[in-house]
């Protein structure tokens, strides 16, 4: 978010409005939600920020935090927003992964038009340390009549447990994780990234960053929609555009 949605992080609100970060499914203790809004706040020290989770315990454990700027709220994927309240950005990280894969779409498709026009939910999963995770990216268009699109699906490692496209299988998110089979897109995707970092092993002697943008650019060659741009892929992220 940092790196791509600076516009959408530094948006200041109207009077009496409020458009909010929001960290849907933190867990049981509110970290994650105030470290990424002390990450957030470097670009916008107001940021509206917002904690729902569905469990009262969870939210009576963030209530201590709360300021004129930080929230946490009893909700659930219909967020408990109030008058002049929005969402601009949504993280929801590790809680679809304990629905069915039919539960998938529908909340997607709730948040999305939740999100003001442009906005921007990013639905994933991750090992238990957060250096491992895939995450649906997924965006309320800025155009009437504002759908809610799948705008590509994002890949990333911190390289400390090495790197080859096998290491994401685990952390695929709901919507893939069952569908590492022939015929579907994800399967044929990472074979063809597997395929891709064969190619390119003789890059692993200039270490495994170096081996992750080769394996980018050459499934860009292959006619992937891959984003080259070098901030994003010398972190570890690879982003894989649909839209
Ligand atoms: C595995 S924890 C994830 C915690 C944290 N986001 C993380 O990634 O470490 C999933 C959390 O999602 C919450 N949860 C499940 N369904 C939810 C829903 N519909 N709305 C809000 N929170 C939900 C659960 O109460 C739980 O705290």
């Amino acid at each position: 978010m940092l790196l791509t949605e600076g516009s959408l992080i530094r948006m200041q609100d109207p009077p009496d409005q409020r458009s909010f970060y929001i960290d849907l499914g933190y867990g049981f203790e509110p970290f994650t939600t105030l470290e990424s809004a002390q990450r957030l706040r470097k670009q916008n020290p107001n940021l509206p920020v917002l904690g729902v989770e569905i469990d009262p315990e969870r939210v009576a454990m963030g209530k201590p935090f709360e300021d004129e700027n930080t929230f946490f709220r009893l909700g659930g994927f219909n967020l408990p927003l109030q008058q002049g309240e929005s969402a601009r950005l949504i993280r929801a990280f590790n809680v679809l992964r304990q629905y069915e894969e039919s539960e998938w779409a529908a909340p997607i498709e709730q948040l999305g038009q939740q999100m003001i026009p442009g906005g921007m939910l990013l639905e994933g999963t991750s090992n238990p340390y957060g250096s491992v995770w895939t995450a649906n990216v997924i965006r309320r268009s800025a155009i009437p009549p504002y759908p809610v699109i799948r705008e590509g699906f994002l890949f990333s490692t911190n390289f400390h447990t090495g790197f080859e496209p096998d290491l994401f299988q685990p952390v695929l998110t709901k919507n893939y994780i069952h569908r590492m089979v022939p015929g579907e897109e994800i399967y044929s995707f990472m074979e063809r990234w597997k395929a891709a970092c064969r190619n390119q092993a003789p890059m692993r002697s200039f270490g495994l960053r170096s081996l992750f943008v080769a394996s980018a650019k050459e499934l860009r060659n292959a006619g992937y929609k891959i984003d080259l741009r070098p901030q994003l892929l010398r972190r570890g992220y690879l982003y894989w555009r649909f839209a």
